[in-house]
């Protein structure tokens, strides 16, 4: 076989269907987020960055910096081991202590992402358990569908949020037979929310376990940042919490929270999470830092949601479509992929303004769309910015403008 050709022909095939994804080749500036410098060679020097899931500007809090300087100067570098071999250090102890009290569950366990933390806990429980049913919702993100297929467990998918095909698939199972539950609080491409409490209500009437993915929701919702469940009161119905370090929180690594029986059996049987080395002390000790400053501070998330809304109304003022939902994230549609590739690349070029494109097969085809993220970094400057580039592109482009009516 001509292996180079393989590649080659595979990649071609990519560029073709329009879907071969190119990176932008930015440097984040410390202290003057969400400015980055662009490296490209044709382009503008400095970039405002409008697609970053830092969602609150953590990755450059002083009370990060300074932990992760003096857990650089204490312990050095990188973790020297697995956690089962020598690579356990305190700083790790002392996250998952503070990421436990977050989600109010006895125990929480620490992963090197939280692409890994689904894979493996969620490979690790439906591999493990005698003749259980994963039932997952059609839009989970690929890390859980991932550990499911890994698992091969038998499993149900039902309808994206549809509580009644949840239940009807439910109720189609044995009584005795284990279950478990497999969804997202706030799901990342259209920020709708889950409808969390019935589907507990489900779990509770069939006897299945919960799994919910936080990714999207920890350090911004709930009173001390424990995301859309502890926002709603049901942290203690979830059997398991997984989230995320590297989004709101502003560094790297993920978790799951559940009882100590479940961490214990996870930690002790889980391949991606016993044979890999730790996560840097430094790492665990800015993540930490920033877990227990969200925890007491409301200011970032209170800015935040200010900053949506205003993204939101501009937006309205000029009648470009984005999705309505209850959450941070603002898909603003564009329903075509040329154009949305297009425009974003015009809005790099032109105005200094980078967000990157969403494109099939991340979103379906015919729901093209950009991705807004607004934070409380962003300045009112940055907005009127952002709309008012939005807005000459749309005439530029002829798309179409949301009737007044309909807003
Ligand atoms: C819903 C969801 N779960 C898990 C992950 C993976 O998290 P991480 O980026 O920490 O690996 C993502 C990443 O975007 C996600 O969107």
């Amino acid at each position: 076989m001509n292996y180079q050709q393989f590649f080659r022909d595979q990649l071609d095939q990519l560029q073709e269907e329009g879907n071969y994804r190119v990176f932008a080749d930015l440097g984040r500036q410390c202290g003057a987020f969400p400015t980055a410098r662009n490296y490209a060679e044709d382009g503008p020097e400095k970039v405002t960055v409008w697609c970053s899931n830092d969602y609150l500007g953590m990755g450059q809090h002083p009370c990060i910096l300074a932990a992760m300087h003096q857990a650089i100067d204490e312990c050095g570098a990188g973790a020297g081991g697995t956690r089962n071999i020598s690579g356990t250090t305190h700083e790790h102890v002392l996250l998952e202590q503070e990421l436990a009290d977050l989600h109010c569950k006895e125990a929480a366990l620490l992963f090197t992402s939280g692409y890994v933390s689904n894979w493996a806990a969620l490979g690790t429980l439906a591999s493990r358990i005698p003749g259980i049913i994963v039932l997952s919702d059609e839009l989970n993100h690929a890390s859980m569908i991932e550990g499911i297929r890994h698992s091969r467990c038998q499993k149900r998918i039902w309808k994206h949020n549809d509580i009644a095909d949840l239940e009807r698939q439910l109720a189609d199972i044995p009584a005795n037979v284990p279950k478990l539950i497999a969804f997202e609080s706030v799901y990342s491409m259209d920020g709708d929310i889950a409808p969390v409490a019935e589907i507990c209500d489900l779990a509770d009437r069939y006897g299945a376990m919960t799994y919910l993915d936080e990714v999207h929701a920890v350090g911004l919702y709930g009173p001390r940042g424990g995301g859309i469940a502890e926002r709603e009161g049901l942290m203690d119905r979830l059997t398991v919490i997984e989230g995320t370090l590297g989004k709101a929180f502003g560094v790297v690594g993920g978790y799951i929270a559940a009882s100590k029986e479940l961490v214990d059996f996870v930690r002790s049987f889980a391949s991606g999470f016993i044979f890999t080395t730790a996560l840097p002390p430094a790492v665990a000790a800015g993540a930490a830092a920033s877990v227990r400053h969200l925890k007491q501070s409301n200011t970032e998330r209170y800015l935040h949601q200010q900053r949506v809304r205003e993204v939101r109304d501009r937006l309205d003022e000029l009648s470009i479509p984005h999705t309505p939902n209850p959450s941070h994230i603002i898909p603003v549609m564009v329903g075509d992929p040329v154009k949305c590739r297009f425009i974003s690349d015009v809005l790099m070029r032109d105005y200094g303004i980078y967000i990157q494109p969403i494109n099939y097969p991340t979103v379906p085809k015919g729901t093209e769309r950009l991705r807004i993220t607004p934070s409380p970094v962003h300045s009112t400057e940055d907005v009127d910015r952002l709309v008012s580039a939005l807005g000459e592109l749309w005439t530029q482009c002829q798309l179409a403008r949301r009737p007044m009516a309909a807003q």
